[in-house]
């Protein structure tokens, strides 16, 4: 496995692997993986030649009160995981590289990236678009996946590669859970042992929702409305939103008529975790 630490080095690299007509698959990540991400890598290996993964913390999308400094970062144990995955190439650049002084371009998907998590941390979408096309230019993947846990960002990221005619395809894979059903997620290392309890009422207020679904409910104010419920009797976990809305625009909706997308984000003390599931009446 070779680890890259610079743009010109990695686009050089790419331009070997395009040039044997190999195919190319990406993970992007922020590092601090756990098996969510491998169940990424482990999809991109059996699609791919040679995959891929970037780590890379990125800061425009975060916003300035937010956990920047601290997200957890070691890329030793994170190249450890890697190596053991058989991924190729493991890309890692400096802040410095990817944001050169006065970097003032930015790509936004217009009204999606205000949507869901978009509307309470403003910006975020804008920095996740603007890194992915970048990662996206400098790696020319055929294709990179992402997991579903971030659906909004799926959704964006697809609504992206479209517009902007990006030959990339763009993979999704299941959520990844703990066996009680907490969705893995690397903010997962900042819970105390009560918050990790607490965290549970993301998944629980999407399951009495789903139920209510199973059920044949198709208003999704009532779904809406039971999944808030959990929250109701959880002091230390604070909703943040819970919203039926279709997976592809991110629209809400009035009616569950196709599939949809039921997303929750909430504070579990200071830390934000969001989930989600799809329903889809037809199934
Ligand atoms: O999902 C993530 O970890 C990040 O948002 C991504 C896609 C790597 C962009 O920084």
């Amino acid at each position: 496995m070779k680890l890259v630490k610079t743009i010109e080095e990695m686009r050089a690299l790419s331009n070997t692997v395009h040039s044997r007509g190999a195919h190319l698959g990406l993970v992007p990540t922020m590092g601090a993986l756990h098996e969510g991400h491998l169940s990424l890598v482990r999809a991109a290996r059996d699609k791919s030649d040679t995959v891929a993964v970037s780590i890379f913390v990125n800061p425009t999308q975060f916003g300035p009160h937010e956990d920047f400094a601290k997200y957890p970062r070691n890329l030793e144990r994170d190249c450890g995981l890697l190596e053991r995955e058989h991924v190729d190439v493991v890309f890692a650049p400096s802040v410095e590289d990817m944001y050169p002084a006065g970097a003032v371009t930015w790509v936004t998907v217009e009204g999606m990236s205000d949507r869901l998590c978009g509307r309470s941390r403003p910006g975020h979408f804008r920095g996740v678009t603007t890194v992915v096309s970048k990662l996206f230019h400098i790696i020319e993947p055929d294709a990179a996946f992402f997991g579903q846990k971030d659906a909004a960002q799926v959704a964006i990221i697809r609504r992206m590669v479209r517009d902007l005619n990006m030959p990339v395809s763009s993979e999704v894979c299941p959520i990844i859970r703990e066996s009680d059903g907490l969705a893995l997620s690397s903010r997962n290392a900042y819970l105390n042992p009560n918050e990790r309890k607490s965290a549970l009422v993301l998944y629980r207020s999407l399951r009495r929702a789903q139920e209510l679904f199973d059920r044949g409910e198709r208003d999704p104010a009532k779904l809406i409305a039971t999944g808030k419920q959990e929250f109701a009797k959880d002091s230390a976990a604070r909703l943040d939103y819970l919203e039926i809305v279709d997976p592809d625009s991110l629209e809400s909706i009035s009616k569950i008529s196709k599939r949809a997308l039921i997303a929750v984000a909430a504070f579990v003390g200071n830390t934000r975790l969001i989930d989600n599931i799809v329903v889809d009446p037809e199934r």
